[in-house]
């Protein structure tokens, strides 16, 4: 149904190293994408993946690659497109360190722990969006602990995507690195509650609504 259809997803955690062995990562398991990524393959779409460090078989899900940091998953994005959708589902680091050590940072004798600076990230979703080869659907996530459908609002405008997946990751929910989610599927004019149910099932309902969009 997706057939000839060139689908970018993204995945995953990234690490944001402050050394060769310590980053900063967060409790994403690349779960949801995998499962929207899967779900597409079976739609018969050529499906890229780009999905950050994860403990899952990956070797089913066609077109894989994989990267550790933001700054590598926003190369990749760049490298394999131009694509006709888009679904950024990794939870992509906001900020890394300013510097990577050259070596292990050492503890110091008066127990003063270090200061790290921080930079931006790029926004591989907002980029994307932006970008010349732009793809006719883009759909991106959000990730809030509160003020869901508030903040997948604007994430939806700031960003300039076509939908905003709103995910609520507060750690009472156990959704981001669990077995099930439940999420909202925000359109500019519309909201569609998709209950709580497991990661596979949720991807199925997305892609029904992708192959909807796409084939109207
Ligand atoms: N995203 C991205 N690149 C980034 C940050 C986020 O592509 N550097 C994408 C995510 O894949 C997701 C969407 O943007 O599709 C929203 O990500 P989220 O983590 O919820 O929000 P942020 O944009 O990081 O904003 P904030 O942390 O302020 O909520």
């Amino acid at each position: 149904m997706l057939k000839s259809k060139k689908v970018l997803v993204t995945a995953g955690p990234t690490r944001e190293y402050l050394d060769d062995i310590r980053f900063i990562g967060n409790k994403s398991s690349g779960r949801q994408g995998a499962e929207i990524a899967r779900c597409l393959l079976e739609l018969d779409a050529d499906v890229t993946l780009i999905i950050g460090p994860v403990n899952l078989e990956l070797s089913s899900l066609g077109k894989v690659i994989q990267v550790e940091t933001a700054i590598e998953m926003d190369y990749a994005v760049n490298e394999a497109g131009p694509f006709d959708i888009a679904i950024c589902a990794a939870a992509v680091g906001d900020w890394r360190p300013k510097e990577k050590a050259k070596t292990k940072i050492k503890k110091t004798s008066k127990g003063k722990p270090p200061v790290l600076e921080l930079v931006e990230n790029p926004d591989i979703l907002k980029n994307l969006c932006i970008s010349e080869n732009r793809p006719k659907l883009v759909i991106g996530f959000a990730a809030e602990t509160d003020n869901l459908l508030a903040n997948a609002r604007s994430k939806l405008k700031n960003k300039g995507c076509d939908w905003i997946v709103a995910n609520n990751v507060s750690a009472m929910s156990q959704n981001m690195g669990g077995e099930e989610n439940e999420v909202i599927i925000v359109k500019r004019d519309q909201e569609i509650k998709l209950e709580r149910q497991s990661k596979e099932a949720i991807a199925k309902l997305i892609c029904k609504k992708i192959v909807d969009e796409i084939s109207a």
